[in-house]
């Protein structure tokens, strides 16, 4: 008799780990709790799980008050995700999103981490923005089971992910996370490991252009806004855009993409950086260009 095989794209998930509960960490928790699944958020200390919750209760709060949810569903959704500051709570997990700081540092020790904690048939995945994806598979004994996959802001709204597939990504590996992904409804995209993905390419050297424009005090930030919302159909302008991924974020992003295609139109406006520098991240801060409540 021939052995059984299962189709790979029919693998089941059940239990997902998230790791790091900033903007993008907790957005990823709510998606897959949202869909049923078991979710282990880590931090690495108690304030970072402070944060998680917050973030968790605030998006899935939204959702109650402009009555999509009931509390009961709120309840049953956050109930479905443990957060701890102990990666070995990972252990379960058949499928891990890190989603740290953009550091290829941190990234890397937490791929390494990895190969002690979880089963050796689990996929691992980042969602970095901008940095190797083959680089931080290669901190791991199974690069063959890493994958990037790239959420946008805010991740439970935003439909696109972009799984990264790498040079020795196994293809079952990644046509398992494809299926997983469009079981939640999202729209993945398949591309090569080449910083900025395809839309961070395409979308950042017109956000730098944006920034350069209001620092050379061609235009104010919402006459340059009200352009590219009312004239081109975008939710928000640049700048505002800017302030919802984060200043910090988005330095990181534009440098790095610098950095590998030494390209002006990446090059990081001045500006940015200054705004970095004296703490304004945008909404996370409460001011960027804008000021928030
Ligand atoms: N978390 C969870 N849900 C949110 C949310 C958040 N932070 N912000 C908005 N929502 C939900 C609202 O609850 C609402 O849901 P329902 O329709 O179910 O009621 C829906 O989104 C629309 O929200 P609003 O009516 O309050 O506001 P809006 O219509 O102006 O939409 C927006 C807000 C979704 C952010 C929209 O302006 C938008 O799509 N902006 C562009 C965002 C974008 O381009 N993101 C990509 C950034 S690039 C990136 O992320 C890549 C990277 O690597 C940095």
């Amino acid at each position: 008799m021939p052995a059984m095989t299962s189709t790979p794209a029919a693998r089941e998930f059940s239990t997902i780990g998230v790791i790091g509960l900033g903007t993008m960490g907790a957005g990823i928790a709510e998606v897959f709790a949202r869909n049923g699944y078991t979710v282990v958020g880590a931090e690495q200390n108690d304030e970072g799980v402070a944060r998680g919750r917050q973030h968790l209760e605030h998006s899935t709060g939204r959702a109650v008050k402009r009555g999509k949810m009931t509390e009961s569903e709120q309840a049953e959704l956050l109930g479905r995700i443990t957060l701890t500051t102990e990666m070995k709570d990972l252990a379960d997990a058949d499928l891990v999103v890190e989603a740290v700081v953009e550091s290829l540092e941190t990234k890397k020790a937490i791929f390494r981490a990895l190969d002690d904690i979880v089963s050796p048939d689990a996929i691992l995945a980042t969602n970095t923005s901008s940095l190797s994806v083959t680089e931080i598979s290669t901190a791991n004994a199974r690069p063959g089971r890493v994958v990037g996959v790239h959420f946008f802001n805010p991740a439970p709204v935003q439909n696109l992910v972009e799984i990264v597939r790498t040079v020795v990504t196994e293809p079952a590996v990644l046509a398992e996370v494809q299926a997983l992904l469009q079981r939640l409804g999202k729209n993945p995209v398949v591309c090569g490991d080449k910083a900025g993905f395809i839309a961070n390419t395409l979308l950042f050297g017109y956000l730098n252009h944006a920034v350069s424009m209001y620092e050379h005090k061609y235009a104010s930030r919402e006459d340059i806004d009200a352009a590219m919302r009312f004239g081109c159909g975008y939710p928000m302008g640049p700048l505002a855009l800017l302030d919802l991924i984060g200043l910090d974020t988005a330095y990181e992003i534009l440098d790095t993409m610098y950095k590998q295609g030494r390209d002006r139109l990446h090059a990081p406006a001045p500006i940015l950086k200054q705004y970095v520098t004296a703490g304004l991240l945008g909404r996370k801060s409460g001011r960027g260009f804008y000021t928030y409540e």
